[in-house]
């Protein structure tokens, strides 16, 4: 990443008007409200990314009241970047905002080499989090997860370090992601008697990926934990960007490490052209289409969308100018779906 940004981009004010449009909803039965939207920092903000594109993204999504930064020690490349770029980012241009922010890392995934650095021991999760804090520049974070679960590592212990670093002060609320909706359960158990409450859970959810609507859902409304949906859009499928052929500017295109370009076979696009056609006729595009559906439970907190374009994030946001659906129309994308 070129971080010889002194050229082409100005200092930064945030728009007084930041406030005037976003919707928030509350996370679970916590005190804490969350953009219907928030932005994800997985890809487009490694060291191989353009800096002050980077920079635009998140100026733009706090514009536009997109309180939300979510990170992990991992997003990158290299490992670690992500939190690294946002760090300089937020030293330049948010850090006058920062009570207005809630961003949020995770440990859970390959880090470091050695027994120490992946999984769910205290030792990784402890060590990780000063790390994060160190490249991002921030005294606390406000969410912390534990990325994934971990078969080998008692719950007790890694829930019990989400519960210190709590205690240390370092972190404000705590999450876990992809857990199935039985851990779940256990988790928000062990955390509750430790007298630390569990915010949020993290996992996929799109019109192609359902599984949460199989028992999750409901374990986090019995229990008051509020969730965020990772890859909305099914990494750009669930646009129609890929309708025409692949785009060479496209992930699928540029970034072959989680989506690949013989995942987005015939088939699937079938599915993506009727279903834009829905999209049209609500008068949405497909990605906000996508994104509506996702937040049509309000179970769901939050969207988490990655973007590569400013245009997308302002394509994004207007999604939430409409996330009611008829039950002819609900019914139509299930037969597109099943
Ligand atoms: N907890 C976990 O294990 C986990 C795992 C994965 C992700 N996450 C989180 O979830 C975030 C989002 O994941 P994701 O990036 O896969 O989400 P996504 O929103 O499903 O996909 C984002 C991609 O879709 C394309 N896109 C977005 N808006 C568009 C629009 N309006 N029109 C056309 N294309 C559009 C862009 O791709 P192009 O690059 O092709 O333009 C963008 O990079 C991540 O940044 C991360 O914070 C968490």
């Amino acid at each position: 990443m070129n971080i010889n940004d002194t050229f082409g981009i100005t200092s930064y004010t945030a728009s007084e008007d930041r406030y005037n449009n976003m919707k928030y909803r509350r996370c679970g039965k916590s005190g804490l409200l969350l953009p219907m939207i928030s932005l994800g920092l997985w890809h487009n903000f490694g060291h191989t990314d353009d800096f002050n594109n980077a920079r635009n993204l998140l100026r733009t999504a706090f514009d536009h009241g997109i309180t939300h930064f979510d990170l992990a020690n991992n997003y990158g490349p290299p490992y670690g970047a992500a939190e690294d770029n946002f760090g300089r980012i937020f030293q330049k241009d948010f850090k006058p905002y920062r009570d207005e922010l809630i961003i949020s890392t995770k440990a859970g995934w390959d880090m470091w080499p050695g027994p120490y650095g992946n999984y769910g021991s205290r030792k990784y999760l402890v060590a990780s989090l000063d790390q994060s804090l160190q490249r991002m520049g921030l005294d606390y974070v406000d969410i912390f997860y534990h990325h994934r679960p971990d078969p080998d590592t008692p719950l007790e212990e890694t829930m019990g370090a989400l519960h210190h670093i709590v205690q240390q002060g370092k972190v404000l609320y705590v999450g876990i992601s992809q857990y199935s909706a039985e851990d779940t359960a256990r988790a928000y158990d062990i955390l509750h008697k430790m007298g630390t409450p569990m915010l949020i859970h993290q996992p996929r959810y799109s019109m192609f990926d359902r599984w949460v609507e199989d028992g999750l859902l409901d374990v986090l409304e019995q229990k008051g934990v509020g969730s965020i949906a990772f890859s909305p859009l099914e990494q750009g499928i669930l646009t129609n960007k890929y309708l025409g052929g692949i785009p060479e500017d496209s992930r699928a295109a540029r970034d072959a490490r989680y989506l690949k370009a013989d995942h987005i076979t015939p088939e699937l696009l079938g599915k993506v052209e009727k279903l834009n056609q829905i999209a049209t006729s609500r008068g949405q595009s497909l990605a906000q289409m996508a994104l509506a559906w996702v937040l049509r439970d309000e179970k769901v907190t939050t969207v988490l969308v990655g973007v590569s374009k400013t245009q997308q994030l302002l394509d994004n946001i207007q999604a939430l100018e409409n996330v009611a659906f008829s039950a002819n129309e609900l019914q139509q994308i299930e037969e597109i779906l099943t």
